[in-house]
């Protein structure tokens, strides 16, 4: 049977993206092939003991008498999300942070991800005056998962990041303020804190300057916390979270240990959550409400502070100490490598000078060996410059797997970069 005929906006979709692949492969980890593969692609959480026994204990706490569970599996909320949870998530960040915010700056979305596809579509791209407006992405690379999530075509620009070199194999991006430029074009700028892939974390300076050009500019500052302060708060360095009238901040509970449940959260102006809440209401009624009846109570007792950074925030540092000692063990010292200053999130960003061939290629020849990391090549988008050789010599590898699996990893990777750059 020939396939359908579809519109312009289904073969978008539906044409090839980065994040599908991505997901693809995280979900052919899950089967009795995919355990035997070394995963270090996808930004899956890790398997945190302690962390899971708090899930399973709250789980059955919503099981136990008064039975809560009912409730949470029978009744819809309404599509911003769980009152009491937008009440718990207002009042946490206003006692914690000195906030001024209400449940009406809150609503819920299905995952940070859907958050995202709203939000963007929602402030760019083609205007009722026929002109096109863009997300101003301010450090290129940033996360692969906004690339293809366009009904429009063509929704970002975004620039190049200054390259600090720091000793022998490592480096670190900053912000090149001079680039940026907000045009009446420019619908919003959006930012990852830390960046999924580079782990770079934007500094409380670098967020300030972005804040005060997008408020005098009268646009939105988004923030996308997904691995940040203060939940999950997987931020290696200290950094104040900041919400603002024209900050639209996002969260999610997946990096908690909780992406089953697809649970992200916007904190923005009551505007931008009235036309979120429309938005769930017509595209999928209401949000999944498990993950909210989970964490309300952490919410409410702060609790879920302590999880982060006594549980989460540590677990994650000492993963990431470990696979930088593995990259400088297994990763020949005499050639052109680096690796980005580890600040936070679930990755390490490797960048190979000169690669001789494409990191879609080492994808391939890793894979061959049953070892999966991600082309950096999907991170670079929007940019003006399509030759920039940096865009394809980097690859993100995540450090969420058990250790001897890492270890295995590295040095598989550390012997294709030798066949790489020695030609073979
Ligand atoms: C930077 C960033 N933003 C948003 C998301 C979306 O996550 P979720 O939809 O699970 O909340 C991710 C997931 O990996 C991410 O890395």
């Amino acid at each position: 049977m020939p396939s359908f005929r579809k519109s312009s906006f289904g073969s978008r979709i539906t044409g090839h993206s980065g994040i599908r692949d991505l997901m693809v492969d995280i979900g052919e980890a899950r089967s009795a092939a995919g355990k035997e593969a070394i995963m270090m692609g996808g930004g899956n959480p890790a398997h945190i003991p302690e962390v899971q026994l708090i899930w399973r204990e709250r789980l059955q706490a919503l099981l136990d008498p008064p039975h809560e569970i009912d409730s949470v599996l029978v009744d819809y909320d309404g599509p911003a999300g769980n009152s009491r949870f937008l009440e718990a998530i207002a009042a946490f960040f206003n006692r914690e942070f000195g906030w001024n915010i209400s449940a009406k700056n809150v609503a819920v979305t299905n995952g940070g991800q859907t958050a995202f596809f709203f939000l963007l579509n929602l402030l760019a791209g083609r205007r009722d005056d026929g002109s096109d407006s863009h997300i101003l992405l301010p450090l290129m690379p940033e996360y692969i998962g906004y690339a293809d999530q366009s009904i429009d075509a063509n929704l970002f620009v975004a620039k190049q990041p200054k390259i600090e070199l720091i000793g022998d194999h490592q480096f670190k991006y900053h912000i090149d303020f001079d680039a940026l430029e907000i045009t009446d074009q420019t619908a919003a700028v959006c930012v990852s804190r830390p960046t999924n892939p580079s782990s770079n974390v934007l500094t409380d300076d670098e967020i300030a300057r972005l804040s005060d050009l997008t408020r005098e500019a009268g646009i939105p500052l988004i923030i996308d916390n997904a691995y940040g302060a203060p939940f999950p708060g997987v931020v290696f360095e200290e950094v104040k979270p900041i919400w603002d009238e024209h900050i639209i901040l996002t969260l999610s509970l997946s990096k908690l240990g909780l992406p089953g449940i697809r649970t992200g959260i916007v904190i923005a102006q009551e505007d931008i959550i009235e036309s979120l809440t429309t938005m769930t209401a017509i595209i999928g009624l209401a949000n999944t409400n498990v993950g909210q009846a989970i964490v309300t109570p952490l919410v409410e007792s702060g609790e879920i502070l302590d999880i982060s950074r006594d549980l989460i925030r540590p677990y994650y540092e000492k993963r990431s100490q470990h696979a930088i000692e593995l990259l400088d063990e297994h990763l020949p010292a005499d050639l052109p490598w680096r690796v980005h200053k580890s600040e936070g999130a679930f990755f390490v960003w490797l960048w190979f000078a000169d690669l001789p061939i494409s990191t879609k290629e080492l994808y391939q020849r890793l894979k061959a060996r049953k070892t999966f990391i991600v082309p950096g090549e999907y991170f670079f988008y929007g940019l003006k410059t399509e030759d920039w050789p940096h865009s394809r010599e980097c690859i993100r590898l995540s450090f969420t797997q058990p250790a001897a699996v890492l270890e295995k990893g590295i040095r598989i990777l550390g012997e294709e970069i030798r066949r790489a750059y020695e030609n073979e």
